[in-house]
């Protein structure tokens, strides 16, 4: 089955369309070639961009020298309303501080106290979704705030603070529809980018609200009436090297990027998942039958019954990587297959052309979940296959969201049964992945 795919551009077009067509959706701006190529210059007025598809290069960026490829202060600036000094943003000695009190709350062991949270989470959801003509991107996108929700601070998405985080965050969206890659690189001013007025006012709103959720969460810890949930984890953490915690407005900072990129990122993934069940009548069927074995009240270890489930959620993660593109910028003066690369150009690492290189993968734009138990696949997923990114910065959410994505599916997937309505969605990306128009499912009840 091949799933849809966004239409590339012509090879050929003047560096202001190019611009135009980048704003509107990273994914169509960029030519086919990128799906052949091991690196692509981009020389514009302003700045020169490397893509590169070569795993070789990833490995160097992401891997094997991160600390000569930080992320540039122009992501910081552009996000810093909402997310001040976040660990999505911070390099260097900062960066590695916050790692340090952060990664434990997400270590393996952890996933399995948070495990009836996200239970709960996709219950709620199951009992929520409606039936009939629904458009699945917002329902997911509920299901996974719920989910952070609930993980983090031990309240449902109904909770009074809960629900306008993630009113205001739908408004700040609104209000920033341009908050997209293009956005970071050093484009000169007048191309019109962050801060619009009522962004600020909706980042302040939401900084706000997680506020008074982290000022009152570390009025429980001094109490000892804190429940054990990710944030009274994170926030009695000291790092092993300073003793220090974290402060309350650092607190806000990782809250704040917890949810932008917890929810955004799943929800993406949780709603292309079901458009492939809907597309693929026999996916369905086997999925809806693995997840019978979950029982009412699914426990920790029965995940590991949900194999092909699993697989599933991988394979939509290969073919609508939520996060398609990253940037970073070099520190030093690189030689990168034979070209010299300047100190400050932009390296953009694509998940979304990696993971469907023509030349990595066997049929790379088919949806095909038993791809992940052949030895073949075993190289194409080590060389190309990176939706969580890698590295000493890859998403710390990473574990957690293969536990989310693969027992919400397998929830859904027992409770409904899943058609597509009306006309295939387009892919396009901004910072995430989504539906040009949505995507539209009909749902019937099991
Ligand atoms: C399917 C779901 C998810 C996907 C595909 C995803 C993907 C990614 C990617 C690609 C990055 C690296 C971005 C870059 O370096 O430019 C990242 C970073 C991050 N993600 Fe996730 N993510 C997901 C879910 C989550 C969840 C559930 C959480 C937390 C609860 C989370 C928290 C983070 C954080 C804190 C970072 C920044 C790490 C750092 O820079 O050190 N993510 N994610």
């Amino acid at each position: 089955m091949i799933p849809p795919k966004p239409r590339p551009r012509a090879d050929k077009v003047s560096l202001l369309q190019y611009l135009r067509l980048f704003r509107a959706d990273l994914l169509s701006a960029q030519p086919a070639r990128l799906y052949r190529g091991w690196m692509a210059e981009f020389r514009t007025p302003f700045f020169r961009s490397y893509m590169c598809n070569d795993p070789a290069l990833v490995t160097r960026v992401l891997i094997e020298r991160p600390d000569d490829f930080p992320k540039s202060n122009r992501i910081r600036e552009g996000l810093n309303p909402l997310l001040g000094n976040s660990v999505f943003v911070t390099n260097g000695a900062v960066w590695k501080r916050q790692r340090r009190i952060i990664d434990p709350a997400f270590e393996g062991g952890r996933l399995r106290d948070t495990f009836p949270a996200m239970v709960a989470a996709g219950q709620a959801a199951v009992a929520r979704m409606p039936l009939g003509e629904v458009e699945v991107e917002q329902e997911m996108s509920h299901a996974a705030a719920d989910v952070i929700f609930r993980t983090l601070f031990s309240i449902p998405i109904e909770h009074e603070v809960a629900a306008a985080v993630f009113a205001e965050f739908r408004s700040y969206q609104r209000t920033q529809p341009l908050l997209n890659l293009a956005a970071f690189l050093p484009l000169p001013k007048w191309v019109p980018r962050f801060h619009r007025r009522d962004t600020k006012r909706s980042a302040a709103v939401i900084r706000g609200l997680i506020t008074r959720l982290t000022e009152g969460r570390a009025a429980e810890i001094a109490a000892g009436t804190a429940p054990d949930d990710l944030a009274t984890k994170i926030m009695t953490t000291a790092d092993p090297l300073t003793g220090e915690r974290f402060e309350t407005a650092e607190m806000v900072d990782q809250v704040a990027i917890f949810f932008l990129a917890g929810h955004e990122t799943s929800a993406s993934a949780l709603s292309w998942a079901l458009l492939m069940l809907a597309m693929d009548a026999e996916t369905q069927e086997k999925v809806a039958a693995e997840a019978q074995g979950l029982g009412d009240q699914p426990e920790f270890s029965a995940l590991s019954k949900l194999r092909f489930t699993r697989d599933v959620f991988r394979e939509v993660l290969r073919l609508y990587p939520p996060v398609p593109m990253m940037v970073r910028e070099n520190a030093c003066p690189e030689e990168m297959r034979g070209r010299k690369v300047a100190p400050g150009a932009q390296i953009v690492l694509s998940p979304w052309h990696l993971h469907r290189h023509e030349r990595i993968w066997d049929r790379p734009d088919e949806f095909d979940p038993s791809r992940w138990q052949t030895e073949e696949n075993r190289v194409c997923a080590r060389d190309a296959y990176m939706p969580f990114s890698a590295g000493p910065r890859v998403c710390t959410g990473a574990g957690f969201a293969m536990v989310e994505g693969t027992l919400l599916l397998a929830l859904l997937a027992r409770a409904f049964r899943f058609e597509v309505a009306g006309a295939l969605p387009v892919p396009v990306a901004h910072l995430t992945v989504r539906a040009k128009d949505g995507i539209w499912l009909r749902i019937t009840r099991r």
